[in-house]
């Protein structure tokens, strides 16, 4: 993968997420998810070698490393991604400790560089299907020793992350678009003149093109209001609106180059935002995909499964994939 290519996901690793769901989750995944890999790795060979492919800042990984020492199974475990992950100080200070995850950052799913059948397991949650799938599959059938699994927990068209993707997609283009969000709180704050007082923005009311502004401006916040449904949409949205309410609120005296650089500052976090969510879209596995991973040399599909959240939401595609 090109360094440019993973930009958008080296900034995200860098502002220090565990997860890739940073509204949802406020540490590490909970629930159904949590559940999952603590089950799984209780099932792994004790002192196996164990790979999280695409892991991010090891979110995964470290739910193993907890299984792990809670079960005494003293599993080695690896974390890669084609990033420039930065997993958080706790996990960096275990990375030595022989219980914890030692992380492999620009390590990309369809050339990892490890030896050949080094690993008992792969585990990939949301990543596996980020890489391109015939040299993910190769590699993964290359790295793997002969009858040990992959656990692949892969974005499924119909789920629940895909339904809030678009809508925070339509969100982020609607918001980015020639007149919207953005470019109507700039005209807006341009309106307002360059060293805004209380006096000159009283007078404000009375301009009948700043008047029309300030309604677009509002008419336009209330119809993204309406499109939000989904709670990750409405707190991505809620983050956006902050940030350009403040601009109108407390530092509404602020010289126009601030307010500028302010709203260049957030269109460029929902644009990478943007891009991520192009990303999860397109990789979802789908019947075409699934036929892919199916067929291919040296690896057998021994699962293909719906996996739910606990009231019961299509969360993700359940896949095991066998080296023969
Ligand atoms: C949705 S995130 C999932 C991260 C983590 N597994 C989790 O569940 O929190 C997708 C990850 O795939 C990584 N990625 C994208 N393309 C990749 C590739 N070709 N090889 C390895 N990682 C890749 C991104 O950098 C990102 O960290």
């Amino acid at each position: 993968m090109e360094s440019s290519e993973t930009e958008h996901w080296n900034e995200y690793w860098r502002s220090g997420s565990i997860t890739s769901f940073a509204g949802r989750f406020q540490a590490n995944y909970e629930g159904s998810i949590a559940h999952y890999w603590a089950d799984r790795a209780r099932k792994f060979p004790p002192r196996g070698k164990i790979l999280d492919m695409a892991a991010g800042n090891g979110a995964v990984a470290m739910l193993l490393a907890e299984a792990s020492r809670r079960h005494g199974l003293a599993l080695e475990i690896h974390a890669a991604d084609a990033a420039e992950i930065h997993p958080p100080r706790q996990a960096l200070n275990e990375a030595s400790d022989p219980r914890g995850v030692r992380f492999w950052p620009a390590c990309p799913n369809e050339a990892t560089g490890f030896e050949d059948a080094s690993f008992d397991v792969v585990c990939s949650q949301f990543g596996f299907e980020y890489g391109r799938s015939e040299d993910s599959l190769n590699e993964l059938a290359r790295i793997l020793r002969p009858g040990c699994e992959a656990y692949l927990l892969c974005h499924h068209p119909d789920s629940i992350i895909l339904r809030d993707a678009r809508e925070e997609a339509g969100l982020a283009d609607r918001a980015l678009s020639e007149r919207g969000l953005i470019a109507l709180a700039k005209a807006l704050s341009e309106k307002m003149g360059e060293h805004p007082s209380r006096a000159s923005l009283r007078a404000l009311a009375d301009n009948p093109g700043a008047e029309s502004l300030r309604q677009g401006l509002n008419q336009e916040v209330a119809a993204l209001q309406a499109l939000a449904r989904s709670e990750a949409g409405q707190s991505a949205l809620r983050q956006w609106l902050d940030s350009v309410a403040s601009l109108f609120g407390p530092a509404v005296e602020q010289p126009l180059t601030r307010k500028h650089q302010a709203l260049e500052t957030l269109s460029n976090s929902i644009r990478q935002n943007r891009k991520r969510l192009a990303d999860l879209i397109s990789v979802a596995v789908d019947e075409n995909r699934l036929a892919q991973y199916r067929n291919h040399p040296g690896l057998r599909l021994e699962h293909n499964g719906a996996f739910h959240e606990k009231n019961n939401r299509l969360l993700a595609r359940e896949l095991v994939l066998k080296r023969l």
